[in-house]
């Protein structure tokens, strides 16, 4: 499958597919995007609540890597402050080096081209665990979401696959219940979609639906909590 390399509008990457006419970020602002649905909404709101447990992330395409690497960079910032994470991210089409080393996102985020988060988690072997930093160990998955078979229960699941119009077959009432079930209590998924069959769809699965201002550009997102234990289980 051809990507080509666009510029969005806060002048960050992303990534076309002519074939699909899909891009893997918000044409309004890769950066902008990722830092709105996946790091405010996501992340952040985990941290506010968390305890000082180790903590589980979960995401759904990993794609060019900047959910991972803004990821990384906040907890590098907060280190002390924030627990142990492990971050598994699944990918089916992983990108070339040659791809991975035009994207302008540590530059854009650091100043620095190489920045040494960028450069370790491209680095990172495959279906193993890495060390990025003292408290965040990665492990990037060449697994299809549908053969994902969970280890464990995670905290928060960054659900970034290409649209339900692109790929219907990652958005079914059945991927959306086994996302609600490989989550702790009070787990969090967060996704850029807010397609009113998608929210229904994550309701019935038990989980409480939150629809939210988008990044901008977008007028909502989605985030989707799981309720503790007898409060709104599915039946
Ligand atoms: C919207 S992009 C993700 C963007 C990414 N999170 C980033 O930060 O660049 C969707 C990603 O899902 C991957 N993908 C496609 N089918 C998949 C599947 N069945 N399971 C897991 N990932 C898949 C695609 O190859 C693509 O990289």
């Amino acid at each position: 499958m051809r990507r080509e390399i666009i510029t969005t509008s806060d002048g960050s990457h992303s990534l076309h597919i002519p074939e699909l006419g899909e891009q893997y970020h918000s044409v309004h602002g890769a950066v902008q995007e990722s830092r709105h649905v996946f790091l405010k909404h996501g992340l952040n709101h985990l941290l506010v609540r968390c305890n000082s447990s180790d903590k589980r992330i979960l995401e759904v395409g990993f794609g060019t890597g900047l959910n991972a690497f803004l990821t990384a960079l906040a907890i590098q910032e907060q280190e002390s402050h924030v627990p142990v994470f492990s971050y598994d991210a699944l990918e089916t089409f992983p990108i070339g080096k040659e791809t991975i080393d035009r994207l302008n996102y540590a530059e854009m985020v650091t100043g620095e081209k190489d920045h040494c988060l960028w450069s370790a988690i491209h680095r990172a072997a495959w279906d193993q665990p890495v060390s990025i930093l003292p408290h965040l160990t990665l492990c990037k998955q060449l697994k299809k979401l549908e053969d994902l078979d969970a280890d464990g229960l995670y905290d928060l699941i960054y659900f970034d696959a290409f649209a339900p119009t692109v790929q219907p077959e990652l958005w079914t009432p059945a991927i959306l219940r086994y996302m609600y079930e490989v989550l702790n209590p009070e787990g969090i998924l967060v996704t850029y979609c807010a397609k009113g069959q998608v929210r229904r769809d994550l309701q019935a699965a038990g989980f409480n639906v939150e629809r939210l201002e988008g990044p901008p550009g977008k007028k909502h997102m989605t985030r989707a909590v799981k309720q503790s234990a007898g409060k709104n289980a599915p039946v």
